[in-house]
């Protein structure tokens, strides 16, 4: 029997149908750039899975009971329990996002100068290392080289390398290891068990403390347990349980597989570094029983957790991405493969072989998407990741031109995308059209957000 999700709709949100001349006004107003559409302009939105997930109705339910005390409120031992239950780290710190909770974390942890191993910092992950004066390097595994291949954990850590810095003269700097899962800088890929505990084991030989980026924890306990040999008997939360217990401490983005509009946490094991967190957190985020979060954040959190667990949700989330991953590889678009869960990364590269890197083939896809059918996602290829210089020329590509469709939970029903994978067929069938583009303005922090382009 086909998995079906476990819920139906009550509530619903028009979505805005535009026509071709109205998105060529609207993308040319925001420079070619999709952070700068307004959404009323935007018919499928896969920007992001962040935040945009459909709460449900137990979750307002619990939202509308929550106690604003200032201190140790109801609704903050609410979340407690939930993130106690699932991690076992006995400090615990509520915060308004997964950003925050990595400056927190990170300037108690991090020194000018260190080093942070990942396999794949996300954004701002990186962006917070490198405020504190630290160094973000990227240790992907070789598998995630092929962007075609089978392999069911590419979003690991490459093992050889992480000890061969361990073991070598870098070593005194390595100030943590941080392991994204799922690896959404890496095609959304998970990451094993067996990869958790190796690293586990390589951080207490040479003594360095290992955390977790668990934005999506439900999903890579998911694909471990669909995906891992001994692991297929556990339902997912012994999974993440096993998961989180092998980490010194996490920082997750509840925004994601917390199903909530807003939050983010803080665990830590060790009570010197939790205090350091508690004085920064209240100095600059909330009380140490809010971090930043409304009362109603913070029960919507913890009814989320329970809810994002249930096999029965996963299996059918899993089976929306499987499903749309076969539509757009029908319609002739390759994808980063195995498909993950929250996002799909098409390969713009491949689609658009007549646009070279610095006409960003991932950029003109994304826009092309949006132009043709309302649907707007993001570029992940050298316009974000590659090396440009004051002329804004790229001096240096990035290895792979991608574009992610993010997947928002308990959103858009299979007809939402049947009709994505309409409109990437569509361009499919005639790429040649797809024209390039050039930047013409982008400030040196946080480019990605604030660039301008034009269609060349
Ligand atoms: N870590 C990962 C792996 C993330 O994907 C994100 C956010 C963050 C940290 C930061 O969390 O947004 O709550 O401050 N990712 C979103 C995305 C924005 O679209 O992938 P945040």
């Amino acid at each position: 029997m086909k998995p079906f999700p476990p819920y139906r709709i009550q509530v619903v949100k028009e979505i805005p149908i535009t026509t071709r001349q109205q998105r060529e006004e609207a993308l040319a107003r925001a420079s070619y750039n999709a952070f700068d559409l307004p959404s009323n302009m935007v018919t499928i939105d896969l920007l992001t899975d962040s935040g945009t997930g459909a709460v449900s109705a137990a979750q307002e339910a619990a939202a509308a009971q929550a106690d604003r005390s200032y201190a140790g409120s109801d609704s903050y031992y609410r979340f407690r329990r939930a993130l106690d239950d699932l991690t076992s780290y006995p400090h615990i710190f509520p915060v308004h996002q997964g950003r925050a909770a990595e400056r927190v974390l990170f300037s108690s942890v991090l020194k000018p100068g260190q080093i942070s191993l990942s396999n794949t910092h996300f954004d701002t992950t990186r962006a917070n290392v490198e405020l504190l004066g630290a160094e973000a390097r990227d240790l992907p595994c070789p598998e995630f080289g092929d962007l075609s291949s089978q392999e069911p954990f590419k979003g690991n850590i490459d093992l050889e390398a992480l000890e061969a810095i361990l073991r070598g003269p870098e070593r005194e700097r390595v100030g943590q290891v941080l392991i994204t899962i799922t690896n959404n800088g890496g095609g959304g890929q998970p990451v094993s068990m067996a990869n958790l505990r190796a690293v586990r084991a390589l951080c207490d030989r040479y003594g360095v403390p290992f955390f977790l980026d668990a934005a999506r924890f439900a999903e890579n306990s998911w694909l471990v347990v669909q995906r891992e040999p001994g692991y297929g008997h556990l339902t997912p939360r012994e999974v993440a349980r096993q998961t989180f217990a092998l980490a010194d401490g996490c920082v997750a983005s509840l925004k994601k597989d917390a199903i909530a509009p807003m939050g983010a946490v803080i665990g830590v094991r060790d009570p010197e570094l939790a205090k350091q967190c508690e004085a920064n957190l209240i100095a600059t985020e909330g009380f140490r029983t809010y971090g930043g979060l409304a009362a109603h954040d913070l029960e919507r959190v913890a009814q989320g957790i329970e809810e994002v667990l249930d096999p029965n949700y996963l299996r059918s989330r899993e089976a929306d991405a499987a499903y749309f991953a076969e539509l757009v590889t029908n319609a002739g678009v390759d994808i980063v493969q195995p498909p993950g869960i929250h996002a799909l990364y098409l390969n713009a590269g491949r689609l658009l072989p007549h646009i070279p890197p610095h006409g960003f083939p991932g950029h003109a896809l994304a826009c092309e998407m949006y132009l043709t059918g309302g649907v707007r996602c993001v570029e992940l290829g050298s316009l974000y990741l590659g090396k440009f210089d004051e002329n804004h020329n790229l001096i240096e590509p990035a290895p792979f031109e991608l574009v992610r469709m993010a997947i928002p939970r308990r959103t858009y029903t299979q007809a939402h995308l049947e009709y994505v994978a309409d409109v990437l067929a569509d361009i499919a069938k005639n790429p040649d059209r797809v024209a390039s583009y050039r930047v013409v303005d982008a400030p040196k922090l946080l480019r990605h957000f604030n660039l301008k382009l034009e269609r060349i």
